[in-house]
């Protein structure tokens, strides 16, 4: 039996309504001042449902925006010069302001190569060598990855001013562990970067004021490896069995366990997740605005 939650819950669905809703009425002025819609390319190769659902999702969060969405769907099979063929049209289309290839990529495809061809002003990932140099030597203004902007946001709403604390990732992707650790330094945070070779993981987790999980492997961050009071961001989206052969998600973090230690976590769903989508459209606002010569917009 573990104790009733004492953790605060971190409302991401909530924040991510109210800033695509502040997103909407930018993108809104930036018609009405300048003519501009801003455009996203999303390309998506193959057929796994997953992916599938993110694209879709994608495509309409982009719409009710006011913002133009163009989705390319291929073949599993697509050669990769058709891929780079695509990007390259896409790097010269002046309605498409932002491009996400969805990964994982199939097999043939090169992952680094379709990166390396997307151009940076478009690249509203934030993974070409371009913008992760910008933000490694601390120049946040740039087009940062989603999902780990969005926690930095969903972490200064909940606890306000991050210097000097003690931030644990469990987690090194290009996608979410790397790029956080730059954006929690740029907040003036210690930082730890623990992954699946460190030693004595629960040990480096009980001493963080912010733990963040980014693993992909459900509930494996249990109620006793969290300090008392911790913010907890949890970015896993794990599908497990449920009972009557259903399925459903569940995070990195053990919720029920570690929501009767911590001060602050996300659920699964509805937290970290819905922050995602909402950043994307933030990074097709800026690029929009900065292909146009025009200042960053406040979002
Ligand atoms: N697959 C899982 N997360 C992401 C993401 O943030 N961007 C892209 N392009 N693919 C993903």
């Amino acid at each position: 039996m573990t104790d009733p939650a004492t953790a605060s819950l971190i409302d991401g669905k909530g924040f991510a309504e109210t800033l695509r809703d502040r997103i909407g009425a930018a993108a809104a002025r930036m018609k009405a001042d300048h003519g501009l819609t801003p455009g996203l390319a999303v390309v998506l190769l193959g057929e796994d449902p997953a992916s599938e659902i993110y694209v879709r999702n994608k495509g309409r969060a982009t719409e009710a925006a006011g913002m133009a969405s163009f989705t390319h769907k291929l073949a599993a099979e697509t050669e990769p010069a058709a891929l780079l063929d695509l990007i390259a049209r896409l790097n010269a289309d002046p309605a498409v302001n932002g491009i996400l290839v969805q990964l994982p990529l199939p097999e043939q495809i090169d992952a680094d190569a379709v990166i390396d061809a997307l151009d940076p002003a478009k690249d509203v990932d934030g993974f070409h060598l371009t913008n992760v140099g910008r933000l490694a030597v601390g120049r946040t203004d740039g087009l940062i990855p989603c999902t780990p902007q969005g926690c930095v946001m969903l972490l200064k709403d909940a606890v306000g001013d991050l210097t000097g604390r003690h931030a644990v990732i469990v987690g090194r992707s290009n996608i979410v562990g790397k790029p956080l650790a730059h954006l929690l330094l740029a907040e003036n945070c210690t930082v730890t970067v623990a992954h699946s070779r460190t030693r004595d993981l629960p040990g480096e987790t009980r001493r963080a004021d912010i733990l963040v999980a980014a693993v992909g492997r459900a509930r494996m961050i249990k109620g006793d490896w969290i300090k008392p009071g911790a913010a907890v961001i949890d970015v896993g989206i794990n599908r497990i069995e449920a009972e009557a052969g259903k399925t459903r998600l569940a995070g990195d973090v053990d919720f029920d366990e570690a929501a009767a230690v911590a001060g602050h976590i996300t659920p699964v769903p509805g937290g970290v997740g819905p922050m995602t989508i909402a950043c994307l459209l933030r990074n097709t606002l800026i690029a929009t605005a900065a292909q146009a010569g025009l200042p960053a917009p406040e979002v």
